[in-house]
């Protein structure tokens, strides 16, 4: 079972990952707890030049997907092929969502590299935790000193968050939609929800 969340930045998913690992802990499943870019030593040394140093579009897209190549050879893979459940925060529908449609980035350039890098691979479940961008950027504002991407203008987000729908809209088996804006406790019954659906 490999589980992924995404959303724009402050839709507030971090509390739920590591409720959901403790669940799926509870109920006896190894779980291996990840997040990208990142998740490997590489994969976090690229993270920090993606979120930290200027670079051009392709160039991002490249190095995100070089550290999920690393990611899934060295972690997620064998992890599923033992029998754990992977949770991992964001995956590819964050480059469809981020490179894809904040930054324009060329979406049949991001499906080539998918296919090199995945081989097929996906998410069995992924929580997308959709919340308007103007609620997210006042949920951020001051939070923390932002990285590249929350740097961006909410134009930006608006359009991220349109990448997610369309991801969503395009693969709706793997996706539940989370409305991540309400109280936390509202937020975790539909995480729940979601889970019991796929027998989780
Ligand atoms: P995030 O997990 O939100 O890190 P943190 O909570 O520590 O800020 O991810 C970092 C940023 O990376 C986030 O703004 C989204 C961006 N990102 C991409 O642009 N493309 C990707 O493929 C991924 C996985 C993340």
């Amino acid at each position: 079972m490999f589980i992924t969340f995404e959303g724009i930045d402050g839709a507030g998913k971090s509390t739920h990952i590591a409720a959901v690992a403790e669940r799926l802990r509870t109920a006896g499943r190894e779980v291996v707890l990840s997040r990208e870019p990142g998740g490997t030593e590489l994969a976090e040394t690229l993270r920090e030049l993606v979120l930290h140093r200027p670079m051009d579009a392709l160039t991002e897209a490249l190095l995100i997907f070089a550290g999920r190549r690393d990611h899934l050879r060295q972690l997620i893979e064998p992890a599923l092929a033992r029998g754990a459940a992977v949770v991992c925060d964001r995956f590819t529908d964050a480059t469809f969502a981020y490179q894809g449609g904040g930054r324009g980035f060329d979406l049949g350039v991001l499906e080539t590299l998918e296919g090199w890098v995945q081989q097929g691979r996906q998410p069995d479940l992924t929580l997308w935790f959709d919340l308007p961008p103007e609620i997210a950027a006042g949920r951020l504002a001051g939070a923390r000193v932002p990285d590249r991407f929350e740097q961006q203008p909410l134009e930006f987000f608006r359009r991220v968050a349109a990448g997610y729908a369309a991801r969503a809209q395009a693969q709706p088996s793997r996706f539940a939609r989370i409305d991540a804006s309400g109280e936390r406790d509202a937020v975790w019954r539909q995480v729940e929800a979601a889970l019991r659906e796929r027998g989780l």
